[in-house]
């Protein structure tokens, strides 16, 4: 029998601008033994995020930059083929920080292992950090309350289209944002969103959110930054909140975007607008699986994913997220989901 073989993405080169196939590159290794308390991952499904072109840029933030030469990394759910750990036990499915490669041995730090009774490419999209960041960001920063207008950007993609649904349970007139009609019409007849604005199409998106927001926006979940910020600054209410989530259209900016213009707005509306990152809040996520987990099993909200097969098309997948080529979540698959009797 032919010995496995690893592949993974490596970071070719920093991109400048928008990134190019050519600044990743696909290598083999292959496939360590697990030492003394170590297992052997084969990974099934790994993510690409936005954040992920941040790290691309060898710049000081929240999160290292990757390095030249060395694989990617980010969140994944693999399977434990082999095990010499006390704790983490053969055929345990587990998420981990170690995607962009097939197999990987490691040590466990970082390892935490999951329900494997629910869908395991959900950890990555509805129940993993898109899903909780939406949950936290509205909860905490834009505590809804019933009545409230509620306009979220980037409506149909994995943050925003759990935010649109909670918007609705929690009972407010809801307005989602996204790039093509076809996204439109999935925010509101799949979502439940009231209404959706095609940002592509809607000019500087004014007129489009006066007429869906007629009593002004109270909340403002953002999650794509540039003219649409400015539109909605125009229409805030008294003691509006503004989450500050993610801002896509400028990662790709080498020199960023002047404005928002419409900034003194937040003064003379007594408005709030944060920032935050989800991973300084990873002690609420039980309490956010309890919820979003329940609401999930009751089929109160709906997760879409987009699915790219194989980690040679890992790249094109993360690029896609910049040209809106995913409807909810983009996932890769790197392998078949084990059969519900090989999980542990
Ligand atoms: N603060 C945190 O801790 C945290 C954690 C997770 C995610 N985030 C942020 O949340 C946002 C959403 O992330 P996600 O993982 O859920 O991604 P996503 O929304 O599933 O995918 C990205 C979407 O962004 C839209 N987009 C791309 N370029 C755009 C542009 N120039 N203007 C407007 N929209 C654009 C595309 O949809 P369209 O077809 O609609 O253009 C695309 O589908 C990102 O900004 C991300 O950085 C923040």
């Amino acid at each position: 029998m032919t010995a496995p073989v690893n592949r993974q993405i490596v970071l070719a080169a920093r991109p400048a601008g928008m990134p190019k196939a050519t600044d990743f590159r696909l290598e083999t290794t292959p496939v360590a033994e697990p030492g003394p308390g170590q297992i052997l991952v084969r990974n099934i499904w790994m993510s690409v995020d936005p954040y992920m072109r941040g790290r691309m840029n060898d710049r000081k933030s929240y999160a290292p930059p990757f390095e030249v030469g060395k694989p990617l990394d980010g969140r994944a759910v693999g399977q434990v083929l082999k095990s010499n750990h006390p704790k983490l036990k053969e055929g345990a499915v587990v998420s981990n920080m170690q995607g962009w490669r097939e197999y990987f041995v490691s040590a466990g730090e970082g390892i935490t292992p999951l329900d494997a009774s629910l869908p395991l490419s959900a950890y990555l999209g509805v129940l993993g950090v898109p899903g909780f960041t939406g949950w936290y960001g509205l909860k905490e920063i834009g505590k809804p309350k019933a009545g409230e207008t509620l306009v979220v950007s980037g409506a149909a993609g994995a943050t925003g289209s759990l935010v649109v649904q909670m918007g609705k349970i929690l009972g407010c007139r809801v307005v989602g944002t996204a790039g093509t009609d076809e996204k439109c019409a999935y925010v509101r007849r799949e979502l439940g969103a009231d209404a959706a604005i095609n940002y592509k199409t809607a000019g500087d998106c004014v007129d489009a959110l006066r007429e869906a927001c007629p009593k002004g926006v109270d909340i403002y979940f953002e999650n794509v930054g540039g003219p649409i910020l400015d539109a909605v600054l125009r229409l805030l209410n008294p003691q509006a909140r503004i989450p500050l989530c993610g801002m896509i259209s400028q990662y790709n900016l080498e020199i960023p975007d002047p404005g928002p213009r419409y900034l003194f707005s937040m003064i003379a509306n007594r408005a709030l607008m944060q920032g935050f990152i989800i991973s300084d809040h990873f002690d609420r996520y039980g309490e956010f699986v309890g919820e979003v987990g329940g609401w999930l099993k009751q089929r109160s909200i709906k997760s879409e994913e987009t699915v790219v097969e194989g980690i040679e098309n890992a790249p094109k997948a993360f690029l896609g997220l910049f040209s809106g080529d995913n409807l909810g979540k983009m996932v890769v698959r790197l392998a078949p989901d084990p059969p519900a009797s090989d999980r542990k």
